[in-house]
């Protein structure tokens, strides 16, 4: 095996917020609530077993005012500081909303979204968050929007691609602006939606830009998985290693901010690799990581014959809901 070297060195996304390496845990939502002690021992056995950034994804069933809480505050500060014991960053992913909004939310209601992201991204700063993610792939309200064959609106929020990308883009613009450059803005898009007629590569380039003029800091790329097609941004055994790479390398290529590569990478060879043809700056793990949470030590001591394997699609986690249900 060539050595692996560029996987565990450390990468700066901004002055106060550097990764020890390039090993993020992929957004891979618990169904667990955030300020339970299970969320926090879950998160914190990643961080012990070397896992760089972790993207946590927070529940809000009753909107982002949810996070506003102060068992949340409390609970969030204790595992924000758990992490760091092991060198770790961690950020919260914001779901933008449920796609199946999309052709119903009223245009009023569309345009008051950059202001709550923006209060709710000024919360968790002052939490002590060193940024956050916003959730604006495969299901999510943001992405379905991008989607021409979801998207069946007949106001400003569609037909061109600007129109379908305005709002991601003015919640970026409203959240950078409200939080300052201390604060890191990550987000999660599909590169494609995988629908006949669909989102493809060369507009999801374009979008890429037009996040990143906005004052985006990081974009995170996945692929499918819009609901109409569930279950592709979870590639199966019959994928091969890395399968998003052709995806996620397209738009790097086209940006000039950080950018996360996910998708079936189970082993440090494919990740060294990915990250030497620059094809990603971060390669992001979801269910490897569930797995086998110390997989990013068992590569650095090249111990990768004893890593769990993973387990394909949603088997990974519990499928009834223990919180919410
Ligand atoms: C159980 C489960 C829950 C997930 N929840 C989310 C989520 O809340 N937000 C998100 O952006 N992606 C979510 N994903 C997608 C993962 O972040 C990741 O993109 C996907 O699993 C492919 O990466 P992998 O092959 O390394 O697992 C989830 C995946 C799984 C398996």
């Amino acid at each position: 095996m060539e050595t692996i070297e560029k996987l565990f060195s450390s990468f700066k996304i901004r002055e106060g917020f550097e990764l020890c390496n390039r090993i993020v845990f992929a957004p891979v939502y618990l169904n667990l609530k955030a300020d339970s002690n299970v969320f926090r021992s879950f998160y914190v056995e990643r961080a012990r077993g070397g896992t760089g950034l972790i993207i946590a994804p927070v529940p809000t069933p009753g909107g982002l005012t949810d996070l506003y809480t102060s068992s949340f505050r409390v609970a969030a500060q204790r595992l924000i500081a758990e992490c760091r014991e092991y060198g770790t960053w961690i950020i919260p992913q914001v779901f933008s909303g449920v796609g199946d909004w999309v052709n119903t939310m009223s245009k009023e209601e569309i345009a008051k979204l950059p202001a709550s992201f923006a209060q709710c991204a000024e919360k968790l700063k002052q939490i002590g968050f060193p940024g956050m993610e916003i959730h604006g792939a495969h299901h999510s309200l943001f992405m379905h929007l991008l989607s021409p064959p979801i998207n069946h609106r007949a106001d400003c929020y569609n037909g061109t691609l600007n129109a379908r990308a305005r709002i991601q883009s003015e919640t970026v613009k409203a959240i950078k602006s409200r939080v300052g450059s201390d604060f890191s803005l990550f987000y999660r898009m599909s590169a494609a939606d995988l629908l006949p007629g669909g989102f493809m590569i060369e507009e999801a380039k374009v979008v890429g830009v037009m996040l990143q003029t906005a004052g985006l800091d990081c974009l995170d790329i996945s692929v499918g998985g819009t609901g109409l097609n569930q279950g592709t941004e979870c590639p199966d055994h019959t994928h091969a290693e890395a399968c998003f790479s052709p995806y996620f390398g397209a738009v790097k290529k086209a940006l000039d901010i950080p950018l996360i590569g996910v998708g079936r990478i189970t082993s440090g060879e494919s990740a060294e690799s990915i990250l030497c043809r620059n094809k990603a700056d971060l390669v992001a793990l979801g269910r490897q990581l569930v797995a086998d949470p110390y997989w990013p030590l068992k590569v650095k001591e090249q111990r990768e014959c004893g890593i769990v394997p993973m387990a394909d699609w949603y088997k990974c986690v519990p499928r009834k809901n223990p919180v919410y249900n």
